[in-house]
């Protein structure tokens, strides 16, 4: 496909570079997007109904048996070509913000540094009453798990409908995209906010936004560049011709 040359030339004097990917971009290593509809067992629960704190509170063992069967599909699956351009994004320009809406990791196992996991890891567990991450508990057969300071029911460290985002990673995020001169929005449907409000914070910033999705979004007419394109295919080959700076 045709990468205007004027995207290219802004990429290579792009001071900074911020990016905000959602489940899209994981979508070619095999991992549904979130609005996927539900497969086999989980089929006749939408994520809205599981993915609450009152849920959890009404039925901890379904909510923690939906994560851990997430987890477990998730374990095995293998970053992709759109995760490892963006690896290399990194190293070409200045300044690089990688922000995430997905849970699943894979940005890290790339090998992306500083990775803003703006709705948590699947592969984190807290205490839901104490809200501390716990890294290990004794292994009863209770599920879910019980924390082993206070006993409370170990839950997964994701954001829950309802619930706010870690507000240090949220407000790095935001400002990074206001002062960023290139914004990508790849692989998301736009539409939770607040983090679907980070790319009209980088358009306010004056940057130019490029939205990389095979599907078009709200975000796709206010975008300067708006690609129908797969993220596994177009970053590599727009990361390819960034380099060779003028
Ligand atoms: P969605 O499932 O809403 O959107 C996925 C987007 O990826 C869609 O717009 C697809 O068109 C696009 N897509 C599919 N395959 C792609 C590919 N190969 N390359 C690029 N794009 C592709 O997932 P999100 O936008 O990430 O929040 O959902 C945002 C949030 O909604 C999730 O983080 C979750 C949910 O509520 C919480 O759980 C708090």
């Amino acid at each position: 496909m045709a990468i205007p040359e004027e995207l290219i030339s802004r990429l290579r004097s792009a001071r900074s570079v911020a990016v905000l990917t959602g489940a899209g971009i994981s979508a070619e290593s095999g991992v549904p997007t979130f609005r996927d509809a539900q497969t086999g067992l989980w089929a006749k629960y939408s994520p809205e109904e599981l993915a609450t704190p009152e849920a959890f509170r009404r039925n901890p063992k379904l909510v923690w048996e939906w994560y851990a069967w997430r987890r477990q599909r998730v374990g095995s699956v293998k970053p992709n070509a759109g995760h490892v351009a963006l690896v290399r994004l990194e190293e070409l320009v200045p300044e690089f913000t990688l922000i995430t809406q997905n849970v699943d990791g894979l940005h890290q196992k790339a090998g992306s540094r500083h990775v803003l996991e703006l709705h948590g890891n699947i592969r984190r567990s807290k205490c839901f009453d104490e809200d501390v991450v716990v890294e290990g508990w004794e292994d009863s057969k209770e599920v879910p798990p019980r924390c082993p300071r206070c006993g409370g029911l170990i839950r997964p460290d994701i954001v829950w409908f309802g619930e706010a985002l870690p507000e240090r990673i949220f407000a790095e995020a935001e400002q990074a995209s206001a002062k960023c001169d290139v914004f990508f929005s790849i692989g998301t449907s736009s539409l939770v906010y607040p983090a679907a409000g980070l790319a009209y914070s980088a358009l306010s910033g004056g940057a130019l936004v490029v939205e990389i999705n095979p599907g078009a979004t709200s975000l796709s007419t206010e975008a300067s560049y708006s690609f129908r394109e797969a993220a596994g295919k177009f970053l590599p080959e727009l990361v390819r011709k960034i380099p060779g700076k003028a």
